[in-house]
């Protein structure tokens, strides 16, 4: 069943980004493996949004589409429509995309070693992008590559630009990253996890770093992370993934606040709040994700979910405005909300045999 595409969520005006019912498969036939199905959302320029969900659930494969970066074979996008500022991203030639690659979309990934070349300076790693697409010479380049390295608070920054990446510590890799990104002002920056290989405080400077970046630059970003705090201090609003599908959508104040998927529910429910005293039990998700390959014909949900009835494993729910610019893919919305944020633990849920059905496709429940 093909849902229908989402409508503008973006909090403000016309979106910058615009995924409509995006399908992506990795594989062919028997074994091919929906990875995308159906993902529609919009981020509006200036904007931080953030994309939750469970390990496999396909928030870097909804990033990567937005660059057009799958790797074909074996990823084929089977359908939808990727716009960014009124291109459509899926048909542009490769000089289109080269152009919007690294100038107008940059991209920030969690392991910094992975994308720095390790033979050149860091200089000239910043140089070469500055040369090529906003055409300066060589000491105007310089000049910049130095400002935009103190932008990203490294100390002496003047005298580090012959540095080789291996010469720089981990978090100040990231900052070289996060500086090479904005270095020619895009209009998008795509952070997968980009601070879970570092340490907590490290962890935080960075994100503070692009958090201010983005305001003083008007950079919308699109954060993805595991980390239900970070969702809180910097999202202006939240895409929750489950399955290959975004299952709710609202600002993070809302999201927080009101839940309406019972998927968001349990996220929320298995970490520590504040405002709870500590004798509130956790609550982990039970049971795990379906296996991609064999998706249940109803709710992606169903085989954990607390509050099903008989019409969620015959019909797949699709995305219902539940409140104002807050949308959520569940049949029995209405039974969820504040309340159950402050509700007793209840025993899990686990259809052991809808489970069979639907083999999983990974023990690991990420610690989200
Ligand atoms: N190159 C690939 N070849 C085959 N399958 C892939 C490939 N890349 C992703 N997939 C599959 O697509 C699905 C979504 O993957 P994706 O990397 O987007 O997950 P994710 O939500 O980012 O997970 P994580 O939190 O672990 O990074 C997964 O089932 C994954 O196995
Ligand atoms: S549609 Fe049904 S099974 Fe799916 S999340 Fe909602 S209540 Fe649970
Ligand atoms: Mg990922």
């Amino acid at each position: 069943m093909t849902l229908p595409p989402l409508p503008l969520m973006a909090s403000n005006g016309k979106p910058l980004v615009e995924i409509l019912d995006l399908r992506l498969d990795f594989g062919s036939g028997d074994h091919a493996v929906r990875a995308l199905d159906g993902v529609s959302l919009s981020i509006a320029p200036g904007e931080t949004v953030c994309l939750v969900g469970e390990s496999g659930c396909g928030k870097s494969v909804s990033a990567l589409s937005i660059l057009r970066l799958i790797p074909n074979p074996p990823g084929k996008i089977v359908g939808g429509e990727v716009w960014f500022e009124d291109q459509d991203i899926l048909k542009a030639d490769e000089d289109e995309i080269r152009h919007i690659r690294g100038n107008r979309i940059a991209m920030v990934f969690q392991e910094p070693m992975t994308s720095l070349n390790p033979v050149l300076t860091i200089g000239r790693q910043l140089t070469e992008a500055l040369e090529l697409h906003l055409k300066m010479d060589r000491s105007a380049a310089n000049r910049r590559a130095v400002e935009l390295l103190e932008m990203v608070g490294i100390p002496e920054a003047g005298s580090r630009l012959n540095d080789y990446p291996h010469q720089f510590s981990g978090g100040m890799r990231q900052r070289v990253m996060i500086a090479m990104a904005l270095s020619c002002n895009p209009k998008l920056l795509l952070a997968d996890e980009p601070t879970t290989a570092l340490d907590v405080t490290i962890q935080a400077q960075i994100l503070e770093i692009m958090a201010r970046l983005s305001k003083e630059l008007g950079t919308a970003v699109i954060i993805i992370t595991h980390n239900l705090g970070v969702v809180a201090r910097y999202a202006d609003r939240v895409n929750v993934m489950y399955a290959g599908r975004v299952v709710e959508t609202a600002s993070a104040k809302e999201l927080y606040a009101n839940p309406r998927h019972p998927y968001t529910l349990g996220l929320l429910r298995s970490v520590p709040r504040l405002d709870e005293s500590r004798k509130e039990k956790l609550e982990p998700i039970e049971g795990l994700p379906p296996d991609l390959a064999h998706m249940p014909p109803g709710c992606s949900f169903f085989a954990r979910c607390r509050f099903r009835v008989d019409k969620c494993q015959a019909e797949r729910p699709p995305l219902m405005l539940v409140a104002e610019k807050h949308m959520a893919a569940c049949w029995e919305w209405e039974r969820l909300g504040p309340e159950m944020l402050k509700a007793p633990a209840q025993p899990a849920t686990i259809d052991t045999e809808v489970e069979a059905e639907t083999p999983a496709v990974s023990a690991v429940q990420e610690g989200v």
